[in-house]
């Protein structure tokens, strides 16, 4: 269990370096001059994590379940610890899709636990899908864990959202099965973030296409 709120960049596949160098100088500047209360968090992609420096915390967006060997193209636990990564991602949606399955992504969970990486684990339900059988499921595999972030899927990338009391209640669902933190991710962005993040069941935000500026990434954390 983390005790701050805790506000994540996740680049997904986007940035240069030049872009991730700005950012991250931009970032630590905002941070030493607002000194924010919440646990900032970066998540570019791996070749962008030596370009990014500052009073942030950097994670990575997956890892591997093994520790070395012949995988190639994949990174371990240990790798993410070694480019001084203390958060990963793993379970995202935008995965799952790609057919990583919940008995993968919790030996992934195990391996980063192993690492003394903290898992930020994802959840959600699709378009149409039953939010309370779809996530009770998806719980059963958050085993080594330390953060849970609720992802419907329908609102990655779409500008929709649940309704503020949707979004409250279903973190509350989350937070008594299993008592963890709860981040809401989806479409989060400087104009609901103010409210989504006052939200009391609510711990932290998991942002994607906002966190790619700058100052749509100060201002969400501003929000809070
Ligand atoms: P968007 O903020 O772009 O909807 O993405 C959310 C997300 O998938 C974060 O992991």
């Amino acid at each position: 269990m983390l005790d701050k709120f805790i506000i994540a960049a996740n680049w997904k596949m986007n940035g240069t370096p030049a872009e991730a160098r700005s950012f991250a100088a931009e970032l630590d500047e905002f941070i030493r001059e607002v000194q924010p209360q919440s646990e900032i968090v970066v998540c570019p992609p791996y070749i962008l994590l030596n370009e990014m420096h500052g009073s942030f915390k950097k994670g990575g967006q997956n890892c591997h379940h093994e520790t070395s060997g012949a995988f190639t193209g994949e990174i371990s636990a240990k790798m993410l610890k070694n480019a001084a990564c203390e958060y990963v991602i793993l379970g995202h949606s935008e995965r799952r899709e790609m057919g990583e399955s919940s008995e993968l992504i919790a030996k992934k969970a195990q391996a980063a636990k192993a690492a003394g990486v903290k898992v930020i684990f994802c959840i959600g339900e699709k378009e149409g899908e039953d939010f309370e059988s779809v996530i009770s499921e998806q719980l059963n595999f958050a085993v080594d864990v330390d953060v849970i972030a609720y992802e419907p899927v329908w609102a990655i990338g779409t500008g929709k959202t649940p309704s503020l009391e949707e979004i409250n209640s279903r973190h509350k669902f989350i937070k008594d099965k299993c008592g963890l933190q709860v981040m809401y991710g989806g479409s989060a962005n400087p104009d609901n973030a103010k409210d989504i993040s006052a939200l009391q069941n609510v711990g932290g935000l998991l942002v994607g296409g906002a966190s790619l500026s700058i100052s749509s990434f100060t201002s969400i954390i501003e929000a809070k």
